[in-house]
């Protein structure tokens, strides 16, 4: 059996340049690299599309946003995920861009192994989108991991470098990321 490095697609369900989960999901991405994943640090800007309409689909296909999303969700075994939560849900940015990555023919998220995290200002830490995302997630063929991570005081959390101040945390960021790395490397072991 041999053990390789999986593949990891790394990205946050926010635009905002100060983005808390800007700021875990680079926390987050460094530690799948400690971990001996190869990463690929996305970010959502990158791949903007329009609110997915079946007309627009029907005319012409998937936006050039979403071709670019599904290509590079496709060349990933696993996906980390750092969501806002809105109105106790997912943003709409994020939904948007997992239901267009979710059409047929060769929906790409179906097998992917998946961690979720969360940044919040609030002191609920994401605690409502999580189970909203994580079924969401499962509802189109993901594995997603038991472990996550829900980071309430988001404002609070970050040191100027980036860093998580609480060395309990960053303990528990590093655990929930081991477990994805580990977990997608026994389910694609050849
Ligand atoms: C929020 N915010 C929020 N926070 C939360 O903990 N629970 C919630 O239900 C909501 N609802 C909500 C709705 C809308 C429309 C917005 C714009 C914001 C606050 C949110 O957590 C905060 O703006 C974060 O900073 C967003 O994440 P980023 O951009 O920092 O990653």
């Amino acid at each position: 059996m041999t053990l390789s490095s999986p593949r990891v697609l790394a990205f946050a369900g926010a635009l905002r340049k100060g983005s808390f989960n800007r700021k875990l999901i680079a926390l987050g991405a460094e530690r799948a690299h400690a971990h001996g994943a190869e990463v690929d640090l996305l970010d959502l800007a990158e791949v903007m599309m329009p609110l997915y309409d079946g007309d627009l689909e029907a005319a012409s296909g998937l936006p050039p946003g979403a071709v670019e999303f599904r290509r590079r969700l496709s060349l990933a075994s696993a996906v980390i995920i750092s969501t806002p939560e809105y109105n106790s849900s997912i943003p709409g940015t994020l939904k948007n861009a997992i239901d267009w990555a979710s059409r047929p023919p060769n929906q790409p998220w179906r097998g992917k192994v998946a961690l979720l995290l969360a940044a919040s200002p609030g002191l609920g830490g994401g605690a409502r989108v999580l189970p909203d995302l994580r079924k969401v997630l499962s509802g189109i063929g993901v594995l997603v991991i038991a472990g996550q991570l829900g980071l309430a005081r988001a404002g609070e959390a970050f040191d100027d470098a980036g860093k998580l101040k609480a060395e309990a945390l960053a303990k528990e960021l590093d655990r929930v990321v081991g477990e994805l790395v580990d977990v997608t490397r026994k389910l694609t072991a050849g």
